[in-house]
């Protein structure tokens, strides 16, 4: 193995960097091998100056920063790519140009660091003949085949800081206070987060809501004096019988943007008499040093994607199972999205039903919409 190279493509997450400094000391310590970075995603391999050599001198001081050295994209997809034809806009399939380029550079693997979207690009890159490797990055913590992804810890942390400090002004102003978190269409961010922070109401895609649960809820806490409630929404939360919110639409670029249920579920609570304030806690649950748990995942995650290289084991995803690093099928591991298993999930289901009891309740042995 003489040649490497590694990319981040999506939306970012806490830990990128601590990857890519993994993968580089790996590789040039334990393989004297070279690395080199793609620039913003798989848009690095077309445009000029999208490929940089990555030495230690490059990944000294990167552990702690969020973001990625390298730069990413989330409309960066290979089979799509955005471009001005005789002044109208429209997309090409440059996918043979990138295997050709990765060819041209005598790569003998390529890492990708990316949530789904970029991973299923990954695989059908493989098909190409493109010989790769996959490591699972996202704040959502939704790629299967995995335990956790990078980013999922310190998005938490953020989160949970965030109902922390809700809590003490809620509970000055005996409001109701309304926050929106990311997750896409997997809840596990406002479910850690919800339990952890102690939220009163937890809303999660996986159980649709009715909105008078809701409000029996916050109703219930002040008729015994307690006149505050937090309420943590998932972005992809939605009413019973009703579709998900979107901010933005999608197409063949763009992925639809979820957004404004917290608004939507502030605004009800206030109709029925509870002073409410809404937050969206957005971006900030991307941003920022990731936490121990990230840095030592994410570092663990890069060693062992260059060690799967050096055995020429591609179309494999690095994967956290039972406390120890392993490598599945990237395949198998896009395949189907991980959710939060309301059947399974022993430890958080109990505490919500306990806790909060709104969505849904334990009937009879079976978990039953309220
Ligand atoms: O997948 C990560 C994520 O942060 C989601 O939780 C969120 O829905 C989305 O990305 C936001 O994407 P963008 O950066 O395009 O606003």
């Amino acid at each position: 193995m003489k040649r490497l190279g590694v990319l981040t493509g999506g939306g970012d997450a806490p830990g990128l960097n601590a990857v890519i400094r993994a993968v580089v000391k790996t590789a040039i310590h334990e393989y004297g091998c070279e690395v080199i970075g793609i620039r913003d995603g798989y848009d690095g391999f077309i445009d000029d100056q999208g490929i940089t050599p990555l030495g230690i001198e490059e990944v000294r001081g990167i552990l702690p920063r969020g973001g990625t050295i390298l730069g990413t994209a989330n409309r960066g997809n290979p089979y799509a790519r955005k471009v001005i034809r005789d002044g109208k806009e429209t997309t090409i399939d440059v996918s043979d140009e990138i295997v050709k380029c990765i060819r041209r550079l005598k790569m003998d693997a390529l890492l990708v660091l990316g949530g789904d979207g970029t991973l299923h690009i990954a695989h059908e890159l493989f098909q190409k003949g493109v010989p790769i490797i996959g490591v699972p990055k996202t704040i959502d913590n939704d790629i299967g085949g995995t335990e956790a992804t990078f980013g999922f810890d310190t998005a938490v942390t953020t989160a949970t800081e965030a109902i922390d400090k809700l809590h003490t002004t809620a509970e000055a102003h005996h409001r109701v206070m309304v926050l929106e978190l990311m997750g896409r269409d997997a809840g596990f961010i406002a479910l850690h987060a919800g339990i952890s922070g102690g939220a009163d109401v937890i809303l999660i895609p996986e159980i649709p809501f009715k909105y008078e649960a809701v409000v029996a809820k916050v109703r219930e806490r002040v008729d015994r004096g307690t006149l505050f409630s937090i309420i943590a929404v998932s972005e992809g939360a939605k009413p019973l019988g009703e579709q998900q919110v979107f901010s933005r639409t999608g197409d063949e670029v763009y992925v639809p943007r979820l957004g404004g249920i917290g608004q939507i579920v502030g605004e009800y609570i206030e109709q029925q008499g509870f002073e409410t304030r809404v937050t969206v806690l957005g971006h900030l649950q991307r941003g920022g040093t990731p936490t121990p748990f990230d840095r030592w995942l994410a570092t663990r995650y890069g060693a062992a994607a260059v060690r799967l290289a050096a055995q020429g084991k591609f179309d494999r995803m690095v994967s956290l199972q039972g406390g120890k690093i392993v490598d599945v099928s990237l395949e198998k591991a896009v395949a189907v999205p991980k959710r939060v298993d309301i059947n399974e999930d022993a430890v958080p289901v109990p505490v919500m039903l306990e806790v909060c009891h709104i969505s849904f309740r334990m009937s009879m042995g079976e978990l039953r919409l309220l």
